[in-house]
């Protein structure tokens, strides 16, 4: 049976692989993006936020059996916040309707490898206390003291805490709907490419994501392991963070970490 599909970040890298292999399997994807999608919203903004999930929501009559959130940015600044953080959560929290009314709905949210790396408390604790004007505050402060790179490793920290505690929150997990994260290592995509072109950059991204399985990841090996996650035979595995990295978070973390 075709299922009604709502892919955010549709337009490029892993949502753009992610759209091509649903389709290629006979379901209808509803493609969310800036520019590009079959809805065109800003997620960074809360009036984006809620107009990309009505409309979603109106495009699937009502029933989505599957979002996966692929919308993001690498830009330094307090867009990784609210397009990483709260153009996630909030647009996963307004579409909570129409997956409830789906037979087998399932979630799967893009997170990063950089999630466990050192990230800004402040700003982590701001997100899941879903004070966006807090969080930016503590952002800004970020920016101005030259830590804006952390940003980025922060929006991805809260966004797998905030996955974690929703699966078995009311209304998720109790009403059939499982809730995953998949944080990729580095993928080779319109994000990335920019890092490849210096060499020194190079080595420090080699040594900060380290990948002895198979090297650097194409968009489409992402987007098969979230298949599987958003697919019905997914039965039980929910609140996970399922790393798609060659064997970077347990290079970096060691085996007693998990
Ligand atoms: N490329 C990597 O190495 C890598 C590694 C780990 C995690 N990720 C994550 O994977 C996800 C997809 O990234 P990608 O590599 O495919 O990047 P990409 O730049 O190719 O695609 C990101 C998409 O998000 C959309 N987007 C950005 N801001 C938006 C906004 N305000 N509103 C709506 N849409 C917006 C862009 O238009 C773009 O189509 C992101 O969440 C990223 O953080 C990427």
């Amino acid at each position: 049976m075709p299922r009604n599909v709502v892919v955010t970040g549709s337009g490029s890298g892993i949502g753009a692989a992610l759209t091509a292999l649903f389709r290629d399997r006979g379901d209808r994807v509803i493609g969310v993006d800036l520019h590009g999608g079959d809805i065109e919203a800003d997620l960074s903004t809360p009036d984006g936020r809620a107009a990309a999930a009505s409309a979603a929501a109106d495009a699937a009559g009502g029933v989505v059996d599957a979002i996966v959130t692929c919308a993001g940015t690498s830009v330094p600044g307090t867009a990784m916040i609210t397009v990483n953080y709260f153009g996630t959560t909030e647009f996963l929290t307004a579409m909570r309707p129409a997956l409830a009314a789906a037979e087998q709905p399932r979630v799967v949210a893009i997170g990063s490898i950089s999630g466990t790396r050192a990230h800004d408390p402040e700003v982590v604790a701001a997100c899941l206390a879903g004070d966006e004007t807090t969080a930016l505050h503590h952002a800004e402060l970020a920016v101005a003291d030259g830590r804006a790179r952390q940003l980025y490793p922060s929006s991805k920290a809260a966004l797998a805490q905030w996955a974690r505690r929703t699966a078995v929150a009311e209304g998720w997990a109790d009403a059939g709907i499982p809730a995953n994260v998949v944080a990729p290592g580095i993928v080779l995509t319109p994000m990335s490419a920019g890092l490849f072109d210096d060499p020194q950059m190079r080595k420090v991204m080699d040594a900060a994501v380290p990948m002895p399985l198979n090297g650097y990841l194409r968009p489409e090996d992402v987007a098969r392991a979230v298949l599987f996650l958003a697919s019905e035979d997914n039965s039980h595995i929910t609140g996970q963070v399922v790393y798609v990295d060659g064997g970077a978070e347990v290079t970096l973390r060691g085996p007693a970490d998990f």
